[in-house]
């Protein structure tokens, strides 16, 4: 196994009261006297994990599914496109992943052994019905991927795809095309994989969705563009090492987790930015706001009390927002607690130009030292108003750095549900809606959900509703 250095900094000096004042800071004394209750979260996660609840907490260490999706590769046909079919932690995760490390969707060229990858995550057809019409089928994976193996959209899209890909290159190359990845024994994906002998890999039952991106979830993408799959869990393994330290100074998700429920809880500010100054991380902070918005609101506590709590996890992207949002984040209420992300080492740089007469000062600078002036800039103007921001810092973005950020907020999610006092790895909130769209769509089994549409429906009665027709 390589050894690749790694380097990971967590400056949260712009988000204490010693360094911006007490109006929009933390005080030491503050997150000092919290050390017990972080200590205890920590534990309680720990325990969690070696009970065998949180199976993404030990994960990375177990290297046995890499090694199943290496023995699976040379058995794919040749392909040049891949369709990943899945949604929210079956989609975001594989999307940070591939287009952190491969560069944002559109760039990507199909080029000898790397194929180009899709994510239509939606059941608006939109996107997936021009997918179908532009690829060729006889060049093409169809990965279907649901933890639950039930999900209404992802099932709708597959058997889309699968009807076209049926008629273009009849079952047996359907059959050859496809992949499943989903829990290793329950639901109807699995079945299905069962049924037609179907190539599935195993999202380990005690894994939820949005934990689940360095499972084969993560990994089969991955590995079909060629990612160095080790070395990303690797990174998340050295991470996990440290989320296990009690000591909130050596633990840097402890310290995220309560940094952001203090600021949260005492200081009113809910609204948690995840503000990435790169291109590459723009679907890592989509990541990053399901996780922490699905983990974290909640209406009740692990008691059954309750809370009706949780931040609001909001994403944005330097420069970029800094034309859209800071304007916001400067003047607005002071309700935000921002975390920037830096990473040093540029993928690639440019340098710009010297123009007689134009801009004079920018000649010779690199767009990357200008990016890193707009997030300092941004950073120490917060910060001089005593608006709270921290920065999350890598030295560069490879698989090992990568795989140490999917952790690290993984872990800092898993500690601020026990600091808020919720299970953060349930979401009840999101099956009502699925069971009443079950209902809307003449499920059977879901008679109850249907009288319970008609009473609201027989309220609501569009009594409030404006229409505007131009014949
Ligand atoms: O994190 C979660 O549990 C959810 O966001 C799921 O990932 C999402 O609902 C998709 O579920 P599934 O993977 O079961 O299709």
């Amino acid at each position: 196994m390589n050894h690749h250095p790694i380097r990971f900094d967590l400056d949260y000096s712009l988000a204490m009261s010693e360094t911006i004042g007490a109006r929009g800071g933390l005080s030491q004394r503050e997150l000092e006297a919290e050390a017990e209750r972080v200590s205890d979260a920590v534990s309680a996660t720990i325990t969690r994990a070696d009970g065998g609840e949180l199976g993404f907490f030990r994960s990375a260490s177990d290297r046995r599914i890499v090694r199943e999706i290496e023995a699976l590769l040379p058995s794919l046909p040749p392909h040049r496109e891949v369709i990943v079919l899945g949604i929210g932690g079956s989609s975001l995760g594989a999307r940070a992943l591939i287009e952190a490390l491969r560069g944002p969707h559109a760039l990507h060229e199909p080029k000898e052994g790397s194929p180009r990858i899709h994510f239509p995550d939606n059941s608006d057809p939109f996107v997936l019905s021009a997918l179908l019409h532009r690829l060729d089928p006889r060049e093409t994976l169809l990965i279907a991927a649901s933890k639950s193996g039930g999900t209404i959209e992802t099932a709708a899209s597959f058997l889309v795809a699968r009807d076209v890909f049926r008629r273009a290159i009849g079952e047996k190359g359907l059959r050859e095309r496809t992949l499943i990845v989903t829990d290793p024994q329950e639901g109807a994906l699995r079945a299905l994989a069962q049924k037609e002998g179907l190539r599935a890999l195993p999202i380990p039952s005690n894994i939820g969705g949005r934990f689940s991106v360095l499972t084969a979830m993560g990994l089969l993408p991955g590995a079909l563009l060629g990612l160095d799959l080790d070395s990303l869990l690797d990174g998340a393994d050295w991470m996990r090492k440290l989320s296990e330290t009690r000591d909130i100074r050596q633990n840097p998700a402890a310290l995220f987790a309560a940094l952001h429920h203090l600021h949260h809880t005492r200081h009113g500010r809910p609204i948690h930015v995840l503000m990435p100054y790169a291109d590459a991380l723009r679907p890592f902070a989509a990541w990053f706001v399901q996780l922490w918005a699905e983990s974290l609101g909640k209406r009740r506590g692990r008691g059954g009390e309750a809370l009706e709590i949780g931040p609001t996890p909001l994403p944005a992207v330097g420069a970029t927002d800094q034309h859209a949002q800071v304007q916001l984040f400067m003047e607005g209420p002071r309700d935000k607690l921002i975390t920037f992300v830096e990473v040093e080492a540029p993928s690639q740089d440019l340098v710009v130009p010297r123009e007689e007469g134009a801009f004079e000062y920018l000649a010779g600078l690199g767009m990357k030292e200008i990016l890193d002036a707009e997030r300092k800039g941004t950073s120490l103007a917060l910060a001089s108003d005593g608006r709270p921001n921290l920065t999350v810092r890598v030295s560069r973005l490879d698989e090992v750095h990568l795989g140490a950020l999917f952790f690290f907020f993984e872990a800092a999610t898993a500690f601020a549900g026990e600091l808020y006092g919720i299970d953060a790895f349930d979401q009840p909130g999101v099956e009502k809606g699925k069971r009443l769209a079950s209902a809307i769509l003449g499920r059977p089994g879901f008679d109850e959900e249907r009288g319970e549409i008609q009473a609201m429906e027989g309220r609501s009665n569009q009594t409030h509703a404006l229409r505007f027709i131009r014949a």
